[in-house]
């Protein structure tokens, strides 16, 4: 069961449900001030400009707001959002196909744009710099490129790893937005805005409760408040309380800092395996069963902000809380690792 709500936490199958809950502005749109302030002086001075919005690329690990921001720029500015992915993009007549779509200050969203392919990469520069796609027709004797003239439009790059975007790519956006995990308190924020539009009765309490098992991920929270939802519904009288949630989330394995199966594993893994690490990301995540990339976009980046798990030049290292958290004796030559 906590498999499968997780899966839907970090892949979000679940489009509607997700789409509904999305803050349409940044009035609704909750935490996260240091972008969403830079992001609003950004689109005000384009409008007093009467310019299109310089390209921004916006960072961090899966649900925390990247998709929703993309189209609350979109809403803030009065233009079309055009969405694909890095992946989708295969050829270059792919990229023609979607920009020549495009009408003046329209946001091209490219989620995961880590994933470009290289060649389509070469191909946005000048469209990101100059607004013009150099389309090569023919091959052989008889190549020749033409060049193709766009609208001036705003590329919104998002991805969940920023340090795999290549350097060309990166220093053609002016700002990276780095998204940071959110505090508990935001995410209670967001938990009552979410219970409203799903006309769902809440306690304060109740909402603190799923907010600090959460994991800092807004996607999560309100996945887990489906959860704690239907839990209410069918085992008390449809109010979420702080009790409620907390038994509704006991039902799925969620511990109290938000920590699932999958985390523990991990945290077991390393512990007992690998005598607490250094062990590298891919030994670590063939022993738990998990593809690497998971493990270090999805799971990890929470393990080492909580302080259970550290990356060091050698690999991955248990730190104390983790040893606390699985109820195992910290390795005497361990400690002196740390
Ligand atoms: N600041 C916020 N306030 C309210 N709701 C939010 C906020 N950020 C995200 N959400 C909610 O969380 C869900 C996931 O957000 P979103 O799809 O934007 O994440 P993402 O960063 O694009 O994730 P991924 O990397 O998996 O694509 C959305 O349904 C949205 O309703
Ligand atoms: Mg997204």
């Amino acid at each position: 069961m906590s498999e499968s709500l997780y899966q839907q936490a970090n892949e979000s199958p679940d489009k509607t449900f997700e789409q509904s809950l999305r803050p349409p502005g940044f009035e609704d749109f909750q935490g996260q001030e240091k972008v969403t302030d830079r992001l609003m002086l950004m689109v005000e001075a384009a409008q007093r400009r009467d310019d299109v919005l310089e390209h921004i690329l916006l960072s961090g690990p899966p649900g925390l707001g990247k998709t929703t921001l993309a189209n609350i720029i979109a809403n803030a500015t009065g233009t079309q959002l055009h969405t694909t992915s890095g992946p989708q993009i295969e050829k270059a007549g792919d990229l023609a196909g979607i920009l020549t779509n495009i009408q003046k200050g329209d946001i091209l969203f490219i989620d995961e744009i880590h994933r470009l392919h290289p060649a389509i990469e070469e191909y946005l520069y000048p469209a990101m710099e100059d607004y013009r796609l150099d389309i090569i027709i023919d091959s052989g004797p008889s190549a020749r490129t033409i060049q193709l003239n766009l609208p001036k439009f705003t590329l919104v790059g998002a991805t969940t790893r920023a340090g795999m975007l290549t350097s060309p790519l990166r220093s053609r956006f002016g700002l990276v937005n780095r998204l940071d995990y959110y505090t508990a308190k935001q995410l209670a924020g967001i938990i009552l805005r979410s219970a409203g539009l799903l006309d769902v009765s809440i306690k304060p309490d109740g909402a603190e409760e799923i907010a600090s098992r959460s994991r800092g991920t807004p996607r999560i929270a309100n996945n887990l408040l489906r959860w704690v939802r239907d839990y209410a519904q069918v085992r008390a009288d449809g109010t979420i309380t702080g009790p409620i949630a907390n038994d509704a989330l006991a039902m799925i394995e969620i511990d109290n800092d938000g920590l699932d199966e999958m985390d523990k594993r991990i945290l077991e893994a390393a512990i007992y395996k690998f005598n607490g690490g250094p062990v590298g990301l891919s030994t670590l995540a063939v022993a738990i069963g998990e593809d690497a990339s998971t493990l270090e976009e999805v799971h990890e980046p929470f393990l080492i902000m909580q302080g259970f798990l550290k990356r060091t030049p050698r690999g991955r290292v248990a730190l104390p809380a983790a040893y606390t958290k699985i109820g195992a004796t910290p390795n005497p030559n361990q400690q002196e690792l740390l």
